[in-house]
């Protein structure tokens, strides 16, 4: 493994040494599972929970029925061992759809969030990446790895909001700053945001990362999940030049060799990771 820095600057970055990786499609796979099974649960305690309500002697109110309903499906998902929010979500469930039938809540309101998560989340789903933004502090460590100065041409894969992109800007004024981001919601308002701020050096694509070549980039930066890590970092050493940095924050590529790990130190308690992209042979 590379060298492990409490927080501050590294003299120097050692090659790193892709070795082969478990497969991220296999992640991918068993996070679908998982929520297949968990719509299996619901389903399975909708039915059992109607069953019993028609044999039944006597009547059960609704809002315990759709409690029972819930916490049927939440013992299933239990013993299917799938995450704790799975739980959590699987018990809650009915007895919010039965409230919201119990108060008359509008159609056209579900219609409205279903369209905001749409627009936000976008590609979340198929991807299994989810929108949580980067700490204040990992643009100073990020600038503290920079070679001194040297114009930087900086990418972040999928951008959010681009409060990284922005950060940089500040710290970094001698640099020109990419984010892609696939989302149209959070496309928009950061392309909002870094025009109220008159960020010339910063843009924003609405492309999704796969689609864009990194070869232009000296540093790359992502805050993904776990579950693209290996197709990025291959993208990565397929497209970037040598000597340049790859970095990921909280998730390490599976079975490469880090360059460089900072801790970033934040409430979050999550890591950078660097990987400085090797010569080819
Ligand atoms: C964890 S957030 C990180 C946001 C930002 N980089 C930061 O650090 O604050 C991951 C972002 O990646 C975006 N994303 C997910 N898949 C993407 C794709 N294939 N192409 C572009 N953006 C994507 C999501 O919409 C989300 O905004």
């Amino acid at each position: 493994m590379g060298r492990d820095v409490p927080g501050g600057p590294s003299p120097s970055l050692g090659a790193n040494v892709p070795l082969s990786a478990p497969s991220s499609g296999r992640l991918s796979r068993m996070a679908h599972a998982a929520s297949l099974r968990a719509l299996a649960a619901q389903g399975i305690s909708f039915l059992a929970l109607a069953f019993l309500l028609r044999f039944m002697p006597w009547p059960m109110p609704p809002h315990g029925a759709a409690w029972l309903d819930g916490l049927v499906a939440a013992s299933l998902v239990f013993a299917w061992r799938l995450p704790f929010w799975w739980w959590v979500i699987s018990l809650l469930f009915p007895p919010l759809v039965a409230a919201a039938a119990a108060w008359h809540v509008r159609s056209a309101w579900f219609g409205g969030l279903f369209l905001v998560s749409l627009l936000l989340y976008w590609s979340a789903w198929r991807g299994q990446i989810p929108l949580f933004l980067s700490s204040r502090r990992v643009c100073r460590l990020l600038k503290a790895q920079l070679p001194k100065d040297q114009a930087l041409a900086f990418a972040d894969l999928g951008s959010g909001l681009g409060g990284v992109l922005l950060g940089m800007a500040r710290l970094v004024p001698d640099g020109a700053y990419t984010g892609v981001e696939n989302a149209p919601l959070l496309y928009a308002a950061s392309r909002l945001r870094l025009a109220l701020q008159g960020a010339r050096s910063c843009r924003v694509l609405r492309q999704s990362f796969w689609a864009h070549r990194l070869t232009d980039y000296d540093v790359v930066y992502a805050y993904l999940s776990p579950v693209p890590m290996k197709a990025l970092w291959e993208k990565a050493c397929a497209e970037m030049r040598p000597g340049t940095l790859f970095v990921s924050n909280s998730f390490a590529v599976p079975d490469a060799e880090w360059s460089l790990r900072v801790p970033i130190l934040d409430w979050t308690g999550s890591v950078l990771y660097l990987y400085r992209i090797a010569t080819r042979h």
